[in-house]
């Protein structure tokens, strides 16, 4: 008795198709990686009008050998829509090759890039513990990074400089967008602070930007002591190392930007208990300003698959998890604070203020 005696042809077909699609998903993000990496988005954008295979062809850093396979990668790319098609001129009918807002976001010279991003999260340090998620399963390990690596992910930054170095990069690179959209879209957040700190603030990149916008507001970047080590800060920003966990400097408002995602919920009590102390003094009681995502049920297919995609990363590399406006909502108050505000800010982030 085999599957062929229980299924059609039809449907042993279609269920192969839904496995390879699914097995060959992985050449997607490598392909682009490619491109990213030759440079292809910056290629177009500096010849300025749609581009001939020929063209792009001769612009490009590659062995002679490999010319007729550039239109393979661009076909695929086109297909998942990082470029477009559009005709050379208004008479001519051949096309050439243009740039999409998602190849735009990839530009190496442009601030607001998310080419450090994709970099960072494909280098194979990151994509190791894939590999090791079965094995991870059935053992007693914290995650598959520590299966793989045989350390944490925040020890593998500390012992490995080069991980370290790709990780922060990575980022300050989503810090520069996010900055940019709350600073110019929801500054009444930051309205009547006197200061800030940024709990795992990284290289300090979302605290700059919050200095200079509001530069009456003293601003500390606190992140663990080797990341924050040779970090130079300015006359409201400052640098500080050590551990969330032990204890946070006195301030009015804690800033955390893809912090308590990376915990389980556990820890993000005990963060949260840390922060309640920093902002509590006297008859002063400031606020946790949360930026992470907040997972939905309802939503276009590509957001939900995403926010499940973060929700497993935060498994493989961390302990942490996404969570649900209900999961948030219990973590705060197990964490002893009474109110919270939720805000959609741009995509599948949210801003939360937590009060005491
Ligand atoms: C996912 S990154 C987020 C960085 C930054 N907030 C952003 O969104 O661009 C998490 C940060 O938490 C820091 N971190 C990890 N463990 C920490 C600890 N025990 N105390 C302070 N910072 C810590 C890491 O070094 C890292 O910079």
């Amino acid at each position: 008795m085999d599957l062929s005696n229980e299924m059609s042809s039809a449907n042993l077909l279609q269920a192969q198709a839904h496995i390879w699609n699914c097995i060959f998903s992985f050449i997607n993000p490598l392909s682009l990686k490619c491109a990213v990496q030759l440079g292809i988005p910056d290629i177009i954008k500096k010849h300025g009008n749609p581009m001939s295979l020929s063209e792009l062809i001769s612009a490009l850093p590659i062995h002679p050998t490999k010319s007729n396979c550039v239109y393979r990668l661009m076909r695929i790319l086109v297909h998942s829509g990082f470029f477009g098609r559009q005709k050379l001129s208004e008479l001519d009918e051949e096309e050439g090759y243009v740039l999409t807002d998602a190849s735009r976001l990839l530009l190496k010279d442009d601030p607001l890039s998310a080419r450090p991003f994709l970099l960072g999260q494909l280098d194979p340090f990151m994509t190791k513990p894939w590999h090791y998620f079965s094995t991870w399963f059935q053992n007693n390990d914290p995650t598959a990074c520590f299966t793989a690596h045989g350390t944490t992910f925040w020890d593998l930054g500390y012992l490995e400089p080069s991980l370290s170095h790709i990780f922060n990069d990575s980022m300050a690179s989503d810090a520069r967008l996010i900055s940019k959209v709350v600073s110019n879209e929801y500054k009444g957040v930051f309205e009547g602070l006197e200061s800030l700190v940024d709990v795992g603030g990284g290289i300090g990149t979302m605290a700059k930007a919050i200095a200079d916008v509001f530069p009456h507001v003293e601003c500390i970047v606190f992140d663990l002591p080797h990341v924050v080590a040779d970090l130079k800060g300015s006359k409201n920003l400052k640098f500080f190392g050590g551990d969330m966990f032990e204890a946070i400097p006195h301030t009015d408002a804690i800033l955390m930007k893809w912090i308590l995602h990376d915990w389980s919920d556990e820890e993000c009590i005990k963060i949260l208990q840390r922060s309640k102390e920093a902002i509590t003094r006297k008859e002063k009681k400031g606020k946790v300003i949360i930026i992470d995502m907040v997972m939905k049920q309802k939503g276009d297919d590509q957001s939900i698959e995403t926010q499940l995609f973060f929700d497993m990363l935060m498994m493989v590399l961390v302990t942490g998890k996404e969570r649900t406006e209900k999961e948030w909502a219990k973590l705060f108050s197990d964490a002893g604070f009474s109110d919270y505000k939720i805000t959609p800010i741009c995509g599948l982030r949210y801003l939360i203020e937590v009060y005491p």
